[in-house]
């Protein structure tokens, strides 16, 4: 007896909410950083826009026909093999799975924003030592604010859809938007401006390789929260009769758009206060907070509120990353939501304390297999493998198993003479493209 929809505005800004997250602000500058700048970003965006998209309105098909979990949706839907297919939606656990890690680094952001009000480091020497004692150290502290952030989304989460998640997003959202503009803005009249547009738009071919191409894919799926039925789930809940196509560009903007707002302001506060583009994710948690301390108390200022956007982009990331586990137990076996919402948050918050002791010292070598922490693994598995697995999955579905004539009938009036590349995408460009993805990510080719 699922009746709460998002409204229109509610479903662009939760699922916007969704994609924006620490892959935005956290991960992209600095890989855009590691792979050169310029040609790595021009990449992505024609990834974005050739195949992220592609996906993001087949996984809004599948959610807005199914109306129901991830399992039940695929189930449904198949029009033959239903036993086989509903296996896609099980896609789902790659959320919780990610949540392992994502809690902890949130955590690590709240820790971030308590003590930037008092304190910056002044050198990126400093900025070092201090992320690594809270990793490696800081049992406690990261405990205790990934435990924060659990509660916080766990309780998001049992208040359902529309008090608690298009609630959350319709706050949270716009005051992201407030802050990172702002900070852009000023960022904007510092002298060191342009040598940020240059480093993310100046393309220096030379500096792409299949690696680079790899990871631009790779994360193309990340940042638009693709390929683990996270948009899925949001759209099953989307108002009858919404245009597919015109949710899926507005989330699609809206992410790219803060991506490489947040990148310039970065590089901008690098180039102007600290050491240029620095490499790694260390880049918020080191460079930047060293950057910041040269501003004096504005810079106090800024690293708190920095800091603030970015929980908020990733509580309302972590949401998407738990609602599609949390509606199929609800679906699937009639629990309450507040049962399901507790039990997932428990299940991510037990294995997320084995995130945080796999970088603590004396316990990290237990948690240790091969040259990656069990953190690392958990990113590795779900990033490289699950989430291109699941986006494959997606675009066969939706180009080859499905009717094509009840694809069309909805989809054509939407996309017009755009339909038929939208299809050709699904089937062909797609599916080759993943496959390159996890081939090359698992060390194949
Ligand atoms: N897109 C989010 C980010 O950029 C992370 C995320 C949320 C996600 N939901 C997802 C990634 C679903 C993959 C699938 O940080």
């Amino acid at each position: 007896m699922k009746v709460a929809r998002f409204s229109k505005m509610g479903f662009i800004l939760a699922a916007a909410g969704s994609a924006v997250g620490l892959g935005n602000i956290w991960k992209f500058p600095y890989i855009a950083g590691e792979y050169g700048g310029g040609a790595f970003v021009l990449v992505y965006l024609l990834t974005v826009l050739l195949i992220g998209f592609s996906i993001m309105i087949a996984e809004m098909l599948i959610g807005y026909l199914g109306r129901k979990d991830t399992v039940t949706s695929f189930e449904e839907l198949a029009p033959t093999h239903k036993g086989r297919w509903k296996f896609a939606g099980f896609q789902s656990l790659a959320g919780l799975f990610i949540m392992i890690f994502y809690s902890v680094v949130i955590g690590w952001i709240f820790n971030y924003i308590v003590t930037s009000v008092t304190t910056l480091p002044s050198s990126v020497k400093e900025a070092e030592t201090t992320f690594n004692a809270m990793l490696h150290t800081g049992f406690k502290t990261q405990l205790f604010y990934h435990t924060a952030a659990f509660i916080w989304i766990t309780y998001v989460l049992t208040k359902g859809i529309k008090g608690g998640i298009e609630k959350m997003n319709f706050i949270l959202m716009p005051a992201l938007m407030v802050i990172l503009g702002g900070m852009f803005i000023y960022a904007t009249t510092l002298d060191t401006f342009h040598q940020a547009v240059e480093f993310m738009f100046y393309p220096d071919w030379s500096k792409i390789n299949s690696t680079a191409f790899v990871v631009a894919v790779g994360h193309a799926f990340f940042t638009l929260s693709l390929g683990m039925g996270a948009i899925m789930t949001y759209s099953a809940s989307m108002e009858k009769g919404s245009n597919l196509v015109k949710n899926a560009f507005w989330v699609v903007f809206l992410d790219t758009t803060i991506a490489i707002v947040a990148g310039l302001m970065l590089f901008t506060f690098l180039y102007q206060y600290g050491s240029g583009p620095a490499k790694g994710p260390g880049l918020v948690f080191i460079s930047l907070p060293a950057a910041f301390y040269e501003m004096g108390v504005l810079g106090n200022i800024f690293a708190v509120l920095f800091f603030i956007a970015l929980a908020f982009a990733g509580l309302t990331s972590s949401v998407s990353l738990v609602e599609p586990m949390v509606q199929y137990f609800i679906d699937r076996f009639g629990w309450s939501r507040l049962k399901a919402s507790i039990s997932m948050g428990t299940f991510f918050w037990f294995f997320g304390i084995f995130a945080i002791l796999s970088n603590v010292d004396g316990y990290k070598e237990f948690l240790t297999w091969g040259s990656k922490s069990f953190f690392d693994w958990v990113d590795y598995v779900t990033a490289a493998i699950m989430l291109p697995l699941g986006g494959l999955a997606m675009a066969i579905f939706v180009g080859f198993a499905m009717d094509k004539s009840k694809v069309e009938s909805i989809m054509r009036p939407q996309l017009k003479w755009a339909f038929d590349i939208w299809y050709f995408s699904l089937r062909y460009i797609t599916p080759v493209a993943m496959f390159v993805v996890i081939l090359s990510l698992m060390g194949i080719i």
